[in-house]
């Protein structure tokens, strides 16, 4: 054969593949779109997403967003949209990490189906570049403010009960807003394996996972001796009845709405032990054990470094240039 004649059959070769990919390209699309009833998960995002306070035309743009990540992963299916509902309080306070964190945060959320993101800042107005985060992921979220105590705020000795205003803030959301579902307090400084996410929201009471990276032990857990609770393994026991992480749970919000009185207590160091209590009547035999039954770790306490805040820029020497308004996006 000469070059002449097989260019031919090539040519049409890659024609044929191209109008392979297109079609293979339309299936797809057209299965996402059409699961689940309501007509796809990127859908009932969207239209829940229009009903989150002060947003309109950026829910639509995020919610589009949201449908090109729900195309790149597996077709949900039907069940998929009966799944229990997560609520995902996150407590949040200005700090040079904080944008870095929830767009971090924000993008393993986004993959997890029947999710609503309360974000809680401890401020007494809600910034501007939270309220972006939450537009651009195209979630559906609610945004809240829950400034400390000042009482604690003055505190000058010892640790602050940080983020105790925010998740009581969230509860209270719940309370009100909400029938059914999971509820879960995710920090912005952790990483989540998204099978978490698909087990706490079958939780019946209160679910039990655990954390790693945490305290000397390098994790904190509850103890399975033959397939049943056996007490708490974390570094630092105190006395609590429930020593346990704030990430290492997840409660049914109708357990929660039976417990009427359920708070978290300002008290550093307790916030968990004084909330699971005030579950009672709750006792520790009753946790499920998640993560097949304790034995991985689906939950980090990353933590990230703490950094100071950015020193200011001379304006004379960078006016008019883009250093400005680099600056505008630090803290
Ligand atoms: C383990 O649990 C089973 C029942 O779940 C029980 O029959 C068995 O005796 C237990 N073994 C020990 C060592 O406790
Ligand atoms: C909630 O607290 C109030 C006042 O402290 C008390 O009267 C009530 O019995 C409590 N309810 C429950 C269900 O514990
Ligand atoms: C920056 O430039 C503008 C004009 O572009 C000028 O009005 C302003 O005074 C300058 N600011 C500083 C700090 O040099």
């Amino acid at each position: 054969m000469t070059m002449a004649t097989m260019k031919l059959p090539l040519k049409m070769y890659i024609l044929i593949l191209l109008g392979v990919s297109v079609m293979l390209y339309q299936y797809s699309l057209s299965s996402v779109i059409a699961f689940n009833g309501a007509p796809l998960d990127g859908a009932d995002v969207l239209y829940r997403g229009t009903q989150n306070e002060s947003m309109g035309h950026e829910a639509i743009k995020s919610g589009a967003r949201r449908l090109d990540v729900a195309m790149a992963l597996p077709v949900t299916t039907t069940a998929e949209s009966k799944l229990p509902m997560l609520y995902i309080i996150t407590p949040t306070y200005t700090r040079p990490e904080q944008v870095a964190e929830l767009t971090r945060l924000s993008h393993t959320l986004m993959l997890v189906p029947n999710l609503r993101w309360i974000v809680v800042e401890d401020a007494t107005h809600k910034s501007p570049k939270v309220e972006a985060i939450l537009a651009k992921s195209g979630l559906p979220y609610t945004h809240l403010i829950a400034p400390m105590p000042e009482e604690f705020k003055k505190k000058k000795k010892g640790p602050k009960p940080r983020g105790v205003s925010n998740r009581n803030k969230g509860l209270e959301w719940i309370r009100q807003n909400a029938k059914d579902g999971v509820l879960y307090f995710a920090d912005d400084d952790n990483t989540y394996d998204l099978d978490i996410f698909e087990e706490m929201r079958h939780t019946r009471r209160v679910s039990m996972f655990p954390v790693g990276l945490i305290t000397k032990l390098g994790v904190s857990s509850p103890v399975v001796r033959n397939g049943t609770f056996a007490g708490f393994y974390d570094g630092w026991i105190a006395g609590r009845k429930f020593p346990v992480d704030m990430a290492g749970f997840a409660v049914s919000v109708v357990f929660l709405h039976r417990r009427p009185n359920a708070t978290m207590p300002y008290k550093p160091g307790y916030e968990e032990d004084g909330f699971l209590k005030s579950l009672r009547p709750f006792e520790p035999k009753e946790i499920e054990l998640l993560a097949d039954k304790c034995t991985k770790i689906l939950v980090w306490h990353t933590q990230t470094k703490k950094n100071e805040p950015s020193q200011p820029v001379d304006t004379s020497k960078y006016n008019n240039t883009n250093i400005l308004t680099l600056k505008t996006i630090l803290v």
